[in-house]
Parts: C-alpha cells; structure tokens; sequence
C-alpha cells in the first residue's frame, strides 16, 4: 500500500504569516508543501513568485509541490527550480509543447508535474504520462480555496489510476480543490496519492488531528479496496 502524501496549500494560510505557517505544517506532519501560484491571467487571482519560495525554503525540509496556475510556465520553471522548488507542477492548457517543459525541469533538477482544470480529458496528457513524475487533476476550477469538489473529476482520476497500472508507470496522482472530511474517502478511492489541502488543512481546529483523519480515511479506504 502506498502511503498518502499530505499537501497543504499555502494559498489558505495568512499570508502576513507564511513563516509560521510552514511551522504549523510540520507540527501537523505534513508531507510537501503546496505553492499556488496564480498571475490573474490563467485564473482569476494573483498569489505570489519565486521570491516567497526562495525565502521559504530555509525555513523547512518539506518538499515545495509548485502549481503553476499561470500562462507562460517555460518563463518560471527555472525561477522556482533556483528557489528550490521539488515537484513543479504547470497546466497542459497553457503549454504547447509540454513534452519538452517536462525535460527542462528535470534539467533543472526537479520533477515535472502535468496538471488538467476539470474540463480538459485526460486524453490530452495521453502521450506526456511517461514523462511526468506527477499529474495533477484539478478537483475544483482553479484560482480560489473553499469550493467545493466536482465529482466527475474523481471518475477521470479513477481512470487516470488504471491507466498508469496498465502501463506500468509510477507518478504520483494528486487531487487538488475541495478535498475534506465530506470526500477523503471518494478521493482514496478514486486511487490518488496525495491530497493537497487548503480550507480543510488552514481551517481545522486541530490541523494535525486533520490530516490524521485524512490518513485514517485513506488507509481505511485501502484495506476495503485491497
Ligand atoms: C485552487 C488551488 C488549490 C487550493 C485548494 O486553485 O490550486 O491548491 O488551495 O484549496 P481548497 O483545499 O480549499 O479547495
Ligand atoms: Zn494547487
């Protein structure tokens, strides 16, 4: 059984306080830490640059999950890969020629991830799976937290999972929108293995008590499908 990788997105912190929020994801256990980055082109909303990953980066040894949300990723990739970006994540939507963005990030030394907004099939990454060491299903259109998770996407998500078993490929299938206690378990099901949390995971009570539960329901999940 893999294990779930736990992604909260700083999106949801305050962003007065974005040092004490990576402290809040290691005292929760945290697995990677999510980046949204959004240029109020691709989405509707402006986040933040490299600059907030670079000065980040010193302060954890969680891995920075970068989601680029914007047009034009080949101008950013390797900003973030200097700010110490891990995984970076951009839209098949806002790039041509997506097979040769996925070499220059491993050119740059991180790992290329191909995200889908719940509208675009998966049809349209069928040729750039064996190059990618993550794709992202957008469970919500992106550019803002706290909506709610479309259900379908968990249908495309269930068959992007049997498709990466029938070709013998190993990237990591991650949800990001709407995932909470109302859907860890349709999101275990649906075979992804990291959850990226924004409202859930900022708007706990108990945020480490949050991804315990995500985890239980995950695990739990598991042994019924096993
Ligand atoms: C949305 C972002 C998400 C967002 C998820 O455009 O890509 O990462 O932070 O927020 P929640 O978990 O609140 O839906
Ligand atoms: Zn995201």
């Amino acid at each position: 059984m893999e294990d779930l990788i736990l992604a909260p997105s700083l999106l949801s912190a305050d962003f007065a306080e974005m040092g004490a929020a990576l402290t809040l994801l290691e005292s929760a256990r945290a697995d990677w830490v999510h980046l949204d980055v959004m240029d109020n082109r691709f989405v509707p909303n402006l986040t933040f640059g490299p600059k907030m990953a670079a000065d980040l980066r010193p302060r954890t040894k969680l891995p920075f999950d970068v989601h680029l949300m914007t047009v034009e990723p080949e101008s950013l990739v390797e900003p973030f890969a200097k700010a110490g970006a891990d995984y970076i994540t951009f839209h098949v939507e806002a790039s041509v020629h997506a097979q040769r963005l996925c070499q220059r990030i491993r050119d740059l030394g991180a790992i290329p991830g191909a995200a889908l907004v719940p509208s675009t099939p998966l049809s349209a990454i069928e040729e750039l799976l064996p190059f990618v060491g993550l794709v992202l299903v957008m469970t919500v259109n992106p550019g803002f937290g706290g909506q709610k998770l479309i259900p379908q996407c968990l249908e495309k998500t269930a068959r992007l999972a049997a498709e990466r078993k029938r070709r013998g490929l190993s990237f990591h299938i991650s949800l990001d929108g709407g995932v909470n206690a109302s859907t860890y378990a349709a999101c275990a099901a649906s075979g992804a293995d990291v959850f990226v949390m924004g409202s859930a995971f900022f708007g706990a009570a108990d945020p480490g008590a949050e991804l315990a539960s995500a985890r239980a329901a995950y695990a739990a999940q598991k042994r019924a499908g096993a």
